[in-house]
Order: C-alpha cells, then structure tokens, then sequence
C-alpha cells in the first residue's frame, strides 16, 4: 500500500508532482511487460475463445482474472519483472451508455487497485475510462493516478455511443483537448489497444472473410485509423508532450510511413491542419511495443525508422504465451547491443512510467 500513502502524502502538498513520485519495482535485469491483460469476472463473457495454439479454453479464460497464481508463476520462471495490468478489450468501450460506462469504469479501476495492492513491486495498473465525456474522463484518470498509484491509462479504440451503438468517439476531436491537458499534466502516458468493431461496421468489412475479423486483421486497420487520426487532427501539435503507445508493432503504421507522409504531404494545401508529418510524431509523441508481434526482420526495420528509444517490449498475455514473448527478447541479443536490448527490456518503460527500483 505504500503508493496509496505516498500519494495522500504529496497531493496535500505538491499536486503536480504526484505523478513524478516513482513507483519502486522489483530490483533486477528482468523484463517489464505493459499490454498485459486482466479483468473483471462480470466481463468474462466478452473474452474471445479463441485462445493461442496448445492452450485449453478454460485455463486461458481463468488466467484473466489472475493475478498472484498463474501470472505471477509465468513472471517468476520467464524472468518478467514487472507487468502493468489492464482490462481486456473492448472493457468500457464497448458499453454505449454514458452512465454504465462510467460506472464501470470505476467498478474495474477499483477491482484493479484491490487486485494488485499488496504486490506493487511486481504489478501496477493501467486506467479503464468512459470517454462518453472527456472531462469526466480526465476527472477519473486523475482519481486513479493520484489516488490509486495507476500509471496511466489503456483506451480499447473509439468508445462506442448512442442507442444503437453507432455513434463512434473518437479522441481526436477538439472537445478532447480538455482530456489530454489533464494527461500532459499528469505525465502519463496512454495506451491504445484495439477493439472489435461494431456489429454493422464488422459485418459489412468482414462479413465476406470472417477470419480476418480480431488481431489477424480488423485489429490493425482500426486502430491504426485512430492514430493517424490524432496524428493528422493536430493532436500533437497541440499538445507537444502527449505520450501515446501503440502495440503489436505499432499497428503496422511504422512499416509504412513512406507512403503516409508522401500521401498526406499533397493534402496540405487542401487544409490538413497537422504541422508536422507522421513519422516525425513517432520521434516526439508515440511508442510501440513488441505485443505478439515477435518478429525480428520488423523490429530492425522500426529501429531504423523510428528509432530503438520508442520501442519497449509486451507480450499481450494471456492471448500470447509468456514463454514464447521471454524466449524472443532474450534471443535479440544477436541483433540489438548491451544498450539497446536494455532499453527495449526494461529501461524505457522505467522512463516512460517514472519506476525506480
Ligand atoms: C544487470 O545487468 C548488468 C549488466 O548488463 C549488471 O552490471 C548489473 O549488475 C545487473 N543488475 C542486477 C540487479 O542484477
Ligand atoms: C496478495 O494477495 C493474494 C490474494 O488476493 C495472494 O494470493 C498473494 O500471495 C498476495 N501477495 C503478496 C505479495 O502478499
Ligand atoms: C461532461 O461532464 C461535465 C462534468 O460532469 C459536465 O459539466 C458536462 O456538462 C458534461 N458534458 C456533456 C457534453 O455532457
Ligand atoms: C449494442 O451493444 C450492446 C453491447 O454493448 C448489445 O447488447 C446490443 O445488442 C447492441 N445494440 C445494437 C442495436 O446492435
Ligand atoms: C518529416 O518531418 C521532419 C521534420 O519534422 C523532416 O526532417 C523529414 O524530412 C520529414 N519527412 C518526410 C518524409 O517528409
């Protein structure tokens, strides 16, 4: 409970530098994971039951409400250090109602804290947040950084609205200008995972291919949408220290910024706001992480392209096997030096997440 003390501690004093106080993490050279997945038991029955290659139904939907058995044996013997939980997708984001999504919200946020409060050395968390009303929205990010030690915040793509779910928020709209004020001023950064569409979007796009709906696919395109999104809406024009982290690789935006910036630099004399180009907010505003995405060829690629300091490893358990994410980073020492395969372990994340150990 100590970050709970610290926390009480410094807002009677210091307010803005709460989220400066590090979070003190299992003293080590293990790893630290970030797309880490865990909920509610109320949310099981939105898991997908298709669970990696080899591993029962039954034992990968219970390992989403574990915490201390199952995870943390899985850290212990894959040399994972430190792992940041958050709510599976699409958790909040898949509830239209403005009133039960907040709700929820603070349902997972507090079933999270309790879930991880007297191992914080090992585990910390990610907010869950109604984005039906951005102020709302920063007003239960700063409740759950301040008062609950999280370290920012996972959003699972657009929050879904309206009495038929079609209507699509999107956090690159200026009414979320009040959202990432209160993000920068907290220091934190927020995660974008991404969701399954909606029902009459995914049926028309998928309909013909279902196998392409989920990670395979949909996953991607959508949420790459939404990047490009606040990248091209002057998201980070605006706000010059907003930090974002995209999984998977990146949601293949950074094996492709050749094509992005030389299509989008034709737009700018038909009113394109962004004052930048899209790669460049890849060296300022957005990092990736390695999430079931264990390719090699790819990670040297984005090395070159946005550099190894926007790069931290993931697993994305329990969709991915710990094993097979462990055994990959350590296999990168023939292709990363000293420096950087420490970064992409273990430092940048402590950085990013102000942890000490
Ligand atoms: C971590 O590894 C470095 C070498 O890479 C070593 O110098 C250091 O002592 C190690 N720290 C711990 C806590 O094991
Ligand atoms: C934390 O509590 C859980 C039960 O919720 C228990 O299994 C675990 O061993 C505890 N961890 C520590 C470090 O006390
Ligand atoms: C959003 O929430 C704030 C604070 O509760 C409230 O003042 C505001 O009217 C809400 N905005 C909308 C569009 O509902
Ligand atoms: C809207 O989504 C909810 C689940 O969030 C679902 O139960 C409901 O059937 C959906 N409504 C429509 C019209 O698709
Ligand atoms: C992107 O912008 C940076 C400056 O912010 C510039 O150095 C670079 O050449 C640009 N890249 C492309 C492909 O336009």
């Amino acid at each position: 409970m100590r970050f709970l003390f610290a926390a009480t501690i410094f807002e009677l004093w210091i307010p803005l530098a709460v989220a400066a106080v590090g979070h003190r993490i299992k003293n080590g050279n293990g790893t630290i994971a970030i797309e880490e997945a865990w909920t509610i038991p109320e949310l099981l029955p939105a898991i997908t039951r298709t669970p990696p290659l080899g591993e029962a139904v039954d034992v990968f939907i219970a390992s989403f409400t574990d915490v201390h058995v199952r995870r943390l044996n899985l850290m212990n013997e894959n040399n994972i250090d430190f792992m940041v939980i958050s709510c599976a997708t699409p958790c909040v984001q898949g509830v239209s109602d403005p009133v039960a999504a907040a709700a929820l919200a603070v349902n997972v946020n507090n079933q999270m804290a309790a879930a991880i409060s007297n191992d914080t050395t090992r585990f910390g968390g990610f907010a869950s947040l109604s984005m039906h009303n951005a102020t709302e929205a920063a007003q239960e990010l700063r409740r759950t950084v301040n008062d609950l030690g999280f370290l920012g915040a996972m959003l699972n793509d657009y929050q879904q609205s309206g009495p038929d779910n079609t209507t699509l928020l999107f956090y690159d709209q200026p009414e979320y200008d009040v959202f990432w004020q209160t993000v920068t001023e907290l220091d934190v950064p927020i995660y974008f995972h991404p969701r399954s569409n909606i029902a009459q979007i995914q049926t028309p796009l998928f309909g013909h291919a279902p196998f392409l709906e989920g990670p395979s696919e949909e996953y991607a395109v959508t949420l790459a949408n939404h990047i490009l999104g606040l990248c091209t809406n002057g998201v980070f024009d605006r706000f010059p220290d907003l930090k974002i982290i995209v999984g998977h690789l990146g949601e293949r935006i950074p094996s492709d910024l050749f094509r992005i910036d030389e299509q989008l630099a034709r737009n700018i004399p038909n009113g394109l706001m962004m004052q930048r180009n899209v790669t460049s907010y890849w060296h300022t505003n957005i990092f990736e992480t390695t999430s079931g995405n264990f390719a090699t060829p790819l990670l040297e690629f984005h090395k070159g392209q946005i550099g190894i300091d926007r790069i931290l490893f993931s697993v994305d358990y329990p969709f991915v096997l710990i094993p097979e994410g462990a055994a990959w980073v350590e296999s990168l020492n023939d292709v990363l030096d000293e420096k950087d395969l420490h970064s992409l372990r273990r430092g940048l994340a402590m950085e990013l997440l102000h942890l000490e150990d």
